[in-house]
């Protein structure tokens, strides 16, 4: 089952492949086009990447590591590996945003879930235990049935018309839809929200090199788009005060954190609101729209599903693994001088952990580039990172992705690639086409292998 990557855009991306160390640029544009062939030759020639004065002060390097071992040695050790979460808003704040309405909500909203909730590895961890944990993580099998039905509605939508794009009538919503539900907001705020998470993602987008940097322009556009999330985040506090639902932030309302022997204030909440925002959307879409891919590349695979769904977890990881949303990261540095794969790294260095490479590493995975349903230790690869700043969210996720494909394989008889696609990738540090037509098959007789189909059908 070779699931080699896609080499169908190379002609139109303003990069030209790259054939040796020399023309591997990371981040330059176009670069999404050939990450895969670029991963190659890092690990070949230089696995350890130095990028002289990349590093936080014009004085210190950055260094790129793209070896599952390096990596996941630093993912696993926060105490010898700083986790640089908090480094953009002491920059802006730096570059005298600060006294404008920009430091005022960055420094609201995403430092008042870290700073106050989790400054230590200690309050980090029962941060997740008893905050997040019990709506996305171990708790997140009790959403299985919503979004189930979630899956079902958005393919009720267009199962009639033979073909559909599948980034925005699925593989977009449906993350939206789930997360609205789960915190407690309307489905007519997604739009509203959706806005919102596309401000708050853009320097993971539109930002440029390694430290995914956004000029003082692009950040201050970045801060009016983000105008009015705060407020209605705390409208929706009180009114959860109020009167209290089934949700997330109605929880976050009620609950006592038992690390500080308190209730959360509104603007933690707030913050733990905006963390969850970045974190939930659009990864979460870029895994289904690449899996929908690799299902039209190896139609075998999809009929597979279809009779056996036991295969599913197994295709879900082996799908993230070879195409990882998010492909890397800058956000460790080194408390000490270190050594990886014989390179010394100072202390004081950046590290941008490629996790999308150490995916794909031939001495971590035989046959890197094949989709082995059958593979050991499938959930080795470090898509969501590893260790105890493991994407909090990753169990909601993987049951999202297997939900998705629970209620599309039981009500879908083929799916093939429609014209009209050019393959393109968006910009920025995650892995996702802009857009994906494909052409079904609508099962006549729809089967009910999957996850469990809503009562509504
Ligand atoms: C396929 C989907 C997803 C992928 C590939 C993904 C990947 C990642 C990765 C690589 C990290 C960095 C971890 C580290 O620094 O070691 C991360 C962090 C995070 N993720 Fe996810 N994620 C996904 C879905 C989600 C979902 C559904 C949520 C929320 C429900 C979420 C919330 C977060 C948050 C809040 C963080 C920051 C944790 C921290 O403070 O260190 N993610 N994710």
């Amino acid at each position: 089952m070779g699931a080699h990557p896609k080499h169908v855009n190379h002609q139109l991306g303003p990069m030209k492949c790259p054939v040796d160390l020399q023309s591997v640029d990371l981040f330059g544009a176009g670069a999404q086009e050939h990450w895969y062939e670029m991963y190659e030759i890092l690990h070949r020639d230089a696995p350890v990447l130095r990028i002289p004065g990349g590093g936080l002060r014009p004085d210190t390097d950055a260094f790129v590591l793209t070896k599952h071992a390096d990596i996941a040695t630093v993912v696993k050790d926060p105490e010898r590996f700083i986790v640089m979460g908090q480094r953009r808003v002491g920059e802006w704040a730096d570059e005298g945003l600060s006294a404008e309405r920009a430091y005022e909500v960055s420094r609201n909203l995403m430092t008042a879930s870290m700073v106050s909730l989790r400054p230590t590895q200690e309050l980090y961890i029962k941060h997740r235990k008893e905050l997040t944990d019990p709506w996305v993580g171990t708790g997140a099998p009790r959403h299985r049935e919503m979004i189930t039905k979630v899956a079902n509605d958005l393919l009720d939508e267009w199962i009639d018309d033979g073909a559909v794009e599948f980034i925005t009538r699925f593989a977009r919503p449906l993350p939206q839809r789930v997360f609205a539900t789960i915190l407690g907001f309307p489905f007519e705020d997604i739009p509203r929200l959706a806005e919102w998470g596309n401000a708050i993602v853009v320097p993971f987008i539109h930002g440029t090199g390694l430290k995914h940097e956004i000029s003082p322009e692009q950040a201050k556009d970045m801060f009016a788009r983000l105008e009015g999330f705060q407020d209605y985040i705390y409208e929706h506090v009180r009114a959860k005060r109020r009167e209290p639902q089934d949700d997330m932030v109605s929880f976050l309302c009620d609950v006592h954190y038992e690390a500080l022997d308190r209730k959360l204030t509104d603007l933690e909440i707030a913050g733990i609101v905006h963390a969850m925002i970045i974190g939930a959307l659009e990864t979460t879409q870029y895994a289904l729209e690449e899996q929908a891919q690799l299902l039209c590349e190896q139609p075998d695979v999809f009929q597979l599903l279809r009779r056996d769904r036991s295969k599913l977890k197994a295709f879900t990881e082996e799908a993230m693994r070879l195409r990882s949303p998010t492909h890397g990261l800058s956000t460790r540095m080194t408390s000490r001088d270190e050594v990886f794969q014989g390179v010394t790294v100072p202390a004081g260095s950046l590290l941008h952990l490629r996790f999308a490479a150490a995916n794909v590493d031939g001495d971590e995975f035989e046959c890197p580039f094949d989709l082995d349903l059958e593979r050991d230790g499938l959930t080795r690869h470090l898509a969501f990172s590893a260790g105890p700043r493991v994407c909090p969210g990753a169990n909601l996720s993987r049951i999202e992705q297997q939900v998705a494909w629970g209620v599309l394989l039981d009500r879908l008889d083929t799916i093939e690639y429609d014209e009209g696609n050019d393959w393109l990738h968006q910009p920025g540090i995650m892995l996702g086409t802009l857009k994906l037509k494909l052409r079904f098959v609508k099962s006549t007789e729809p089967l009910s292998l999957g996850v469990g189909r809503s009562s509504s059908h």
